[in-house]
């Protein structure tokens, strides 16, 4: 497991905590692996309270665990999982590096939310068995993994990956490598539509958000889930949207780019869509 930040501790407990499965949790921050031991802690301690796991079974995950500095110990791993932050080049001058570490038969999967899997695949000589794996939060919890093989990837690699989703308990859908695959894509619309509306001034945040939560039974409207999300993540990913597939149609809405430049970027800052006090 490559990225041991919000996404990475996460799957790293469920793959250990689900399956028989060891993980070696890689992160090039000392802080970012001692808060991952922290939170997968709590993670453990909430899932035997709730009796899904018991005393034993949550000792024996965790001592499937093993955190690291050295990217070497990526080296006899048979499936490597990427969640380090959203940035194509960073990710592929890491992938590179895997590429040189890992053994031939070793499957590479991403769990970027909107960049290409095929670019990132072609940063290694295995594209064949390159898969984006997208999870969702938190990833322990949450039923859903979205598999998205690139161009070259091979029917052996998504079978194997696929398989070792539903080994944890997920469903799997599968869609094709174009921008913002099936979730990204139809999710971030729905946010950037609720901000064009908004700036329209339709209506306010609270009845546009409540249209979709009692209207369409969301569980959260879209401007208070754009705020969970970070409006420069929403922002990032619209314009990914918008120059990978060459159509207006995508364009981030001018609020979104105002809020970000103001540096109100949601829960994280105290101020996105709605104020939070100054306190995140
Ligand atoms: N946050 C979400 O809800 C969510 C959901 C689905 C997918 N994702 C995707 O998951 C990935 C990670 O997101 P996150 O929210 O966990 O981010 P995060 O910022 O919490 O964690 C990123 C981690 O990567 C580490 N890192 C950075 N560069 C590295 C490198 N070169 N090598 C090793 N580690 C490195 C950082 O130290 C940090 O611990 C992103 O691609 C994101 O798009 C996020």
């Amino acid at each position: 497991m490559a990225g041991s930040g919000f996404m990475g501790r996460a799957i790293a407990f469920l793959i250990v905590s689900r399956t028989n499965a060891s993980v070696e949790l890689f992160d090039v921050s000392e802080d970012s692996l001692k808060l991952a031991a922290a939170e997968i802690e709590k993670y453990g301690r909430k899932s035997v309270e709730k009796g899904i796991l018991t005393e034993k079974d949550f000792a024996d995950a965790k001592g499937r665990i093993h955190y690291s500095g050295d990217l070497q110990s990526a080296k006899d791993c048979d499936l490597v999982i990427e969640a380090i932050r959203e940035d194509l080049e960073t990710k592929r001058e890491l992938f590179s590096k895997l590429d040189s570490i890992c053994g031939d038969t070793t499957v590479f999967a991403s769990n970027t939310s909107s960049l290409p899997i095929t670019s990132l695949a072609s940063a290694t000589k295995r594209s064949d068995r390159f898969i984006g794996m997208h999870f969702f939060s938190p990833a322990h919890v949450m039923k859903l993994v979205e598999i998205i093989p690139g161009v070259d990837t091979s029917t052996e690699t998504i079978d194997r990956v696929r398989k070792f989703g539903e080994e944890m308990g997920k469903t799997i859908i599968k869609s094709l490598d174009f921008p913002g695959f099936i979730t990204t894509r139809l999710g971030m619309v729905l946010i950037n539509e609720a901000a064009f509306a908004l700036m329209e001034g339709l209506s306010t945040p609270e009845e546009i958000d409540t249209g979709m939560t009692l209207g369409y039974n969301h569980p959260m409207g879209p401007l208070t889930l754009a705020d969970f999300i970070g409006l420069d993540v929403v922002l990032h990913i619209m314009e990914t949207m918008q120059s990978g597939f060459g159509d207006t149609k995508y364009r981030p809405c001018p609020v979104l780019r105002q809020l970000v430049s103001a540096g109100h970027l949601g829960r994280k800052t105290g101020k996105g869509f709605y104020d939070y006090g100054g306190k995140g």
